[in-house]
C-alpha cells in the first residue's frame, strides 16, 4: 500500500473516507483532531450512537460537510500504547479494505496514544503495510482496495522532518518484513535452494548497494568440509547454497561491532528416510522461516544504514529422500572436526545450522545469533506466540529480549543444562543429532548447536518454530501463512532501535 505524507489538509479534506480516533467515553477527549468542526459535530453524535471508543470499535457517520468519517476507538488512555495502536490501525485496514472508497485519509495525530507524532506515524505507518500484505500470485481473482494509496494527515509541519524520517525507517523495516513473508509463502517447487539463492542474489542486486554476496554450491561446501550440511542435501534434486552477505557502514573502523546471523533454510523438510507422517510434513515449506528472517533483518538494517558491520549467512537445502539421501545411523564429520552420529535425519536443521556456525565464527563477529524453526517441541513449550532463545551469554540473550519487548514480540528463554549437553553425546560418536525422545526437545537441540560455536562468540540461538507463521491473534498478520515475525526484534537489535 502507498502511504502519503499530507501536512497541509489538502487531502485530508478532499478524502471520500476520514479516519479519525478517540479514547473511551469516560476519559478525556482526544482534542488532537485536525478538524475542530468535525469534532463537535462527533462529541454530539457520540452519545446517541453509544459509541464507548473502546479498542477496536468503530463508528462510521456522515461529517458537517457530507463526508464520510470512520471514528475509531483506541480504548483506555493507559492501555493505549504502540501495539494497541498497531492492533486499532490493522483492524481499522481491515475494516475499510474491502469498501469501495477511492481515497482514505487517516488524522495522524487523533492516534498519538504514545505521545510522540514521529512515533505514532511510525507506528501507523508500520501496521498499514504490515496488515495490507497479501501472497495473491497464485489467485486469479485478487481482493484489492478500491484505493491505492492511504493518506497520513499530520496536522503539524513543524514536525514534518521527524515524521518523513520515522516513516521512512518504517517502510524500509515493513518492505523488508513483507519480503520474508513472500519468500516463506512461496512453494517449494519454485523456491528451491537454488531458486532461493538467486532470489535473495536478485533483491541485494536491486536494493542494498554495497553489500557484498558470496554464493557457494556444492563444490565450495566440499572444499569446506561442511559435510553436515551436504549430508541434509544428499537426497535433493537441488545444489545445496550457503549465501554470504556482508554489510559494511560507512564509517566503520576497527572499533565497529560486528554482528553475524546465521538462518535455517530448509526450502521443504519431508525428513528424510525418518519421514514425517503426511500430516506434519503439510507446510514444511515454511521450514526457511529462519533464513528469511535473518534476511528480512538484514535487509531492513542495511537500509536503514546500522552503524555495525553485519555479516548473514543463510543455509539453503531442501531434505528429501532418495536413494542418495542420507541414511539414519550414519556417521559425518562436521566443518569443526566433531563426528556426528546421525540417528533421526529428520532432526536436520542442526546439522546444516552446525556447520554455518562454525564457518560464521570464522568471519569473527562480536556477537552471533541464529534463528531456525528448529523443533516441534519449541511449540509444545511456548505454543505458537512465543519464541524461543537460548544461548552462552545471557547478557546477549537479555538485550534480544530488551529489543523484543521494545517491538512487542515475544520471546523467552530456556535453558541449557549439562545434562542436556551430556544427552547429545554418541556412545560411538562425539555427538548424536537428538536427544531423549519428548523431553527438552529444543533445549536439546541448542546444546547440540553450542558445540559448534567458537572463538568465545556471544551467541544467541532463537526457534521460531511457533512464531514463524499463522499468528491469528495479531490483526496486522495474515491469520495463515508467514508471519514475518522476529524480523522487527532483529531490525531493532542491528540498529540499536535508531
Ligand atoms: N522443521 C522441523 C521442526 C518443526 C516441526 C517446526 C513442526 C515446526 C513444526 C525440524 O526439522 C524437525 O523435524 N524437528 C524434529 C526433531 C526431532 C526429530 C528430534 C521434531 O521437532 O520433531
Ligand atoms: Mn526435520
Ligand atoms: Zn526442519
Amino acid at each position: 500500500m502507498k502511504i502519503e505524507l499530507d501536512f497541509s489538509s489538502e487531502h485530508f479534506d478532499k478524502a471520500d473516507l476520514k479516519v479519525v480516533a478517540c479514547y473511551q467515553k469516560d476519559e478525556t477527549f482526544q482534542g488532537s483532531w485536525s478538524d475542530k468542526n468535525l469534532m463537535s459535530h462527533f462529541k454530539g453524535l457520540r452519545s446517541s450512537k453509544s459509541f464507548s471508543g473502546s479498542a477496536g470499535e468503530f463508528m462510521t457517520f456522515t461529517g458537517p460537510e457530507g463526508e464520510t468519517v470512520l471514528a475509531v476507538g483506541l480504548g483506555a488512555k493507559k492501555e493505549a500504547k504502540a501495539e494497541q495502536l498497531r492492533k486499532t490501525i490493522a483492524k481499522t485496514y481491515q475494516a475499510i479494505s474491502s469498501k469501495k472508497f477511492k481515497t482514505v485519509a487517516i488524522d495522524a495525530l487523533s492516534f498519538n496514544c504514545v505521545n510522540d507524532k514521529a512515533k505514532a506515524a511510525e507506528l501507523i505507518t508500520e501496521s498499514l503495510q504490515m496488515s495490507s500484505y497479501t501472497f495473491d500470485k497464485y489467485l486469479a481473482n485478487k481482493k484489492t482496495p478500491t484505493f491505492k494509496k492511504i493518506c497520513l494527515f499530520i496536522d503539524d509541519k513543524k514536525a514534518k522532518k521527524a515524521v518523513e524520517k520515522a516513516v521512512e525507517k518504517a517502510q524500509n523495516v515493513t518492505s523488508s518484513v513483507n519480503f520474508t513473508r513472500d519468500l516463506v509463502n512461496e512453494a517449494p517447487n519454485v523456491l528451491h535452494s537454488e531458486g532461493y539463492a538467486k532470489a535473495i542474489e536478485a533483491d541485494v542486486k536491486k536494493n542494498l548497494k554495497g553489500v557484498k554476496v558470496k554464493v557457494m554450491g556444492k563444490a565450495e561446501l566440499k572444499k569446506e568440509k561442511m559435510n553436515l550440511f551436504l549430508s541434509v542435501n544428499a537426497g535433493s534434486a537441488f545444489g545445496p547454497r550457503l549465501v554470504h552477505l556482508t554489510y559494511t557502514p560507512k564509517k566503520a573502523t576497527k572499533n565497529t561491532k560486528h554482528i553475524a546471523m546465521v538462518g535455517k533454510g530448509l526450502t521443504f523438510d519431508t525428513g528424510g528416510y525418518s519421514l514425517k507422517p503426511g500430516g506434519s510434513m503439510m507446510g514444511m515449506k515454511f521450514d526457511m522461516a529462519g533464513s528469511a528472517t535473518v534476511y528480512g533483518a538484514f535487509r531492513a538494517a542495511v537500509l536503514n544504514n546500522s552503524p555495525y558491520k553485519i555479516t548473514c549467512i543463510l543455509g539453503m537445502t531442501d531434505n528429501a529422500v532418495s536413494s542418495t539421501a542420507t541414511m539414519p545411523d550414519s556417521i559425518v564429520k562436521a566443518r569443526n572436526g566433531l563426528n556426528v552420529e546421525i540417528l533421526n535425519t529428520d532432526a536436520e536443521g542442526r546439522l546444516v545450522l552446525a556447520d554455518c556456525l562454525d564457518y560464521a565464527c570464522d568471519q569473527k563477529p562480536d556477537y552471533l545469533i541464529d534463528a531456525a524453526t528448529l523443533t516441534g517441541a519449541c511449540l509444545v513449550a511456548l505454543g505458537s506466540q512465543v519464541c524461543a532463545v537460548l544461548g552462552n551469554d545471557d547478557k546477549w540473550i537479555n538485550e534480544l529480549r530488551n529489543h523484543a519487548k521494545k517491538q512487542d514480540e515475544y520471546m523467552w528463554q530456556l535453558p541449557i543444562i549439562p545434562e542436556w549437553r551430556d544427552d547429545m553425546k554418541s556412545q560411538i560418536a562425539d555427538l548424536k543429532n537428538i536427544g531423549t525422545a519428548g523431553r527438552a526437545g529444543t533445549a536439546t537441540a541448542a546444546a547440540f548447536l553450542e558445540n559448534f560455536v567458537k572463538n568465545d562468540v556471544k551467541w544467541a540461538h532463537l526457534d521460531i518454530a511457533g512464531v514463524g507463521d499463522s499468528q491469528a491473534h495479531l490483526p496486522y498478520c495474515p491469520s495463515k501463512g508467514a508471519s514475518g515475525l522476529i524480523v522487527r526484534t532483529l531490525h531493532d537489535a542491528l540498529t540499536n532501535g535508531k
